[in-house]
């Protein structure tokens, strides 16, 4: 097939999450645009509302809140598919008086929490759990600083512990083995609250500045981009453009990893949107070579391993995921799922213990797909159903809804359209 045209990915979804919570705990009035409008921003909304914050609609071209003192919730909280709204949320809820009880739905009541808890334990936070997971209750209140080595890379564990020490207001400090995204950082920077690094250690420090309102337009979503970038580069022939990506290098590693194996995606435009590096990326179609994804790589991409491995089901030779297992416990587990959907098409690959192994081939890919509702996965067969010759059938195609609403739209559009020259 051929490729042809400009996609625009909908807006990141983990700045989304974070400007929503941080324009909440905003004194005044802030306007957000470019907000991604999927399933799990809309439940960080609900949570706000339900603690009293006044939010506008969610669309993509605006969204005004007025910030105030959050108050306690009449109900539970349910924060639906989405374990950033949980896990933020909880740090959010540490530094505040009164008690609230998180629940969401079958897939995140599965998630482990106690990575978050443990350390808001130790900053004084009560918490109620009956094992690791959710429903949970917390009742924050007066906390104490804390200086946390975390013995995962993840953004979730250590946005929440930062936005503890901004509601509770005492320093805290996380290390973390390998860096992972930092929007919180460059959010907070971007808002002038007190946040340092010094030898890959991420420090606050509270100050008696209040949390300013602020307007700031969220960059496109690298991760929902991928999909895209990986559709184009498995087409016969074509380029396409795929507009306002949000660049920041701790969430590129797709597209390092994509160069590793063949494919050049350009960059262009480059610029900042507050405190973010944006581009819009040119993706040809290549042939791809295996690679090796190193355990240092992944908190780059984790959201990415899916459609990866999926490209990696389409390379010369072999593919290997080091250091993997946090995909066990993400919307599904995408390791065995994975592993498990490329073998249903006919390809070969196999989850051994933190690994994930993946072997090309030039077959067409046949058969069909357990999705279990995962949003990624869906995504990233619905991709390798593009490939010449293939029939792949997804076990169900509304889970898109949580992160790319227009997911199938887009993926059409980039074949349907034609220039004028070819249309004559
Ligand atoms: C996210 C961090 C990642 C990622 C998730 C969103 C975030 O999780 O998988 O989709 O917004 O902080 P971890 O960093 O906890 O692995």
């Amino acid at each position: 097939m051929t490729v042809s045209g400009s996609v625009r990915p909908p807006g990141d979804k983990s700045i989304s999450h974070r400007v929503l919570m941080l324009a909440a705990l905003a004194r005044g009035k802030s306007e957000l645009s470019g907000l991604l409008t999927g399933a799990d921003v809309k439940s960080s909304a609900r949570v706000l509302r339900q603690l009293g914050a006044d939010i506008s609609r969610i669309q993509e071209s605006g969204v005004r809140i007025s910030g105030s003192r959050l108050q306690a919730p009449d109900s539970r909280l349910n924060c639906g598919n989405s374990g950033t709204s949980a896990r933020l949320m909880l740090g959010i809820l540490a530094g505040q008086t009164f008690a609230a009880t998180l629940t969401g739905d079958a897939s995140l009541r599965r998630r482990p929490m106690r990575r978050v808890t443990e350390p808001l334990k130790q900053m004084g936070a009560r918490i109620k759990e009956l094992g690791d997971g959710l429903p949970l209750t917390i009742r924050g209140g007066k906390l104490r600083g804390l200086e946390y080595r975390s013995p995962i890379a993840s953004a979730q564990v250590k946005s929440a512990i930062l936005f503890a020490g901004l509601t509770g207001q005492v320093p805290v400090t996380i290390t973390e083995p390998y860096r992972s995204r930092d929007h919180t950082e460059r959010l907070f920077a971007h808002l002038g609250l007190g946040i340092h690094e010094r030898g890959g250690a991420i420090s606050y420090q509270p100050s008696a500045v209040r949390i300013p309102s602020f307007g700031i337009a969220v960059p496109g979503d690298i991760s929902s981009a991928a999909f895209m970038v990986a559709a184009a580069v498995l087409a016969k022939d074509g380029e396409l453009l795929v507009e306002n990506v949000g660049v920041n290098p701790t969430r590129t590693g797709f597209l390092v990893v994509l160069e590793r194996m063949g494919a050049h995606v350009e960059r262009i435009n480059l610029r900042d949107e507050g405190g973010e590096p944006v581009a819009d990326l040119v993706v040809r179609p290549a042939r791809l070579r295996g690679t090796a994804v190193t355990a240092a790589e992944i908190p780059t991409l984790v959201d990415e391993v899916p459609v990866l491995a999926v490209l990696a089901s389409r390379a010369l030779g072999a593919t290997v995921f080091h250091e993997v297992g946090e995909l066990r416990v993400k919307e599904s587990n995408r390791l065995e799922l994975v592993a498990a959907n490329l073998r249903a098409v006919g390809a070969r690959a196999e989850a051994q213990t933190n690994d994930l192994h993946v072997e090309g081939t030039d077959k067409p890919p046949r058969g069909k797909v357990q999705t279990a509702s995962d949003h990624r996965l869906a995504m990233a067969f619905a991709v390798l159903g593009t490939v010449a010759g293939a029939d792949v059938k997804l076990s169900e195609r509304k889970s898109v809804a949580i992160s790319y609403p227009e997911f199938f739209r887009d993926l059409e559009r980039m074949y349907a359209r034609r220039t004028t020259h070819d249309a004559r």
